[in-house]
């Protein structure tokens, strides 16, 4: 399996909405970042799915080495 890429030293703030699912892409590799695009079937890293509990603006992990899976917990201060 190969390393997670860092698609970006930071977190993606995106607007999501209530009852809705959204793939998180853990790969690093999808060209839709932060969400999956299935560029993640060659590299072995399958993507975190996850559920809006309401509609509100999250941010989602970009560096892809969180601790809290897909959200950002601060990591990428450390790269
Ligand atoms: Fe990955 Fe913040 S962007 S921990
Ligand atoms: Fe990265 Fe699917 S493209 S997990």
């Amino acid at each position: 399996m190969s390393e997670a890429k860092i698609a970006q030293k930071g977190p993606y703030a995106v607007n999501v909405e209530a009852g809705k699912t959204y793939h998180w892409c853990a790969c690093g590799r999808s060209k839709n970042q932060p969400f999956c695009d299935g560029s993640h079937v060659k590299v072995g890293i399958d993507p975190v799915a996850f559920s809006a509990e309401r509609t509100e603006t999250v941010y989602l992990c970009g560096c892809k080495r969180t601790g809290n899976k897909p959200f950002c917990d601060g990591t990428h201060s450390s790269l």
